[in-house]
């Protein structure tokens, strides 16, 4: 196994779209489980694959407080979408800034899981919260798209900042970063 590289905001290469897994080989499972000990690593709750500079459909998330409940969506398909709820929400390729953003309050996603095989999911909470997130990293969007121009233009500024100086930022709190 081994801990990835994850791409930093705004890195362009955050923005390109992810393709279909067509083929669930070794070199796919060899994928997630480097994904989820980067993950675990950070430490984070979710990652997709765009962000460790793979596009592929493939998302790990594991919202326990201890990492015993590692759950994989391969091509996932956001398929339902009910009401709203407003999150703080952190990314590990947006260190150190959190954000309230505003989703479907539960949802179902169809994918695929290590196996091949088709798995419908209803998730509410934090877990929905988290798949909406990762799936949007899938579709080349990040959550600080979902803020104003101003506050954009802010966040590209600090974190360029702090690239340039090499400044790790460390999150407050881990529970929200996805
Ligand atoms: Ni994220």
């Amino acid at each position: 196994m081994a801990v990835l590289d994850i791409l930093v905001y705004p890195d362009p290469r955050l923005r390109q779209p992810a393709l279909p897994v067509s083929l669930l080989d070794d070199e796919i499972r060899r994928l997630v489980r480097d994904m989820a000990e980067t993950m675990y690593q950070a430490p984070g709750i979710g990652l997709a694959a765009v962000q460790v500079n793979v596009p592929l459909r493939v998302i790990v998330i594991d919202i326990s407080a201890d990492q015993s409940d590692l759950q994989v969506f391969i091509n996932p398909e956001i398929i339902e979408r009910t009401g709203a709820t407003q999150t703080e929400e952190g990314c590990l390729s947006v260190p150190g800034i959190f954000a309230p953003v505003e989703r479907a309050d539960s949802i179902t996603v169809r994918s695929l899981n290590q196996d091949g095989e088709t798995v419908d999911l209803y998730a509410e909470g934090l877990m929905s919260v988290c798949i909406q997130h990762e799936v949007d990293h899938l579709d080349g969007k990040v959550f600080v798209d979902y803020l104003s121009r101003l506050k954009q233009e802010r966040i590209r500024k600090r974190l360029q900042k702090q690239i340039k100086h090499g400044i790790q930022s460390t999150p407050v709190s881990d529970a929200v970063t996805l």
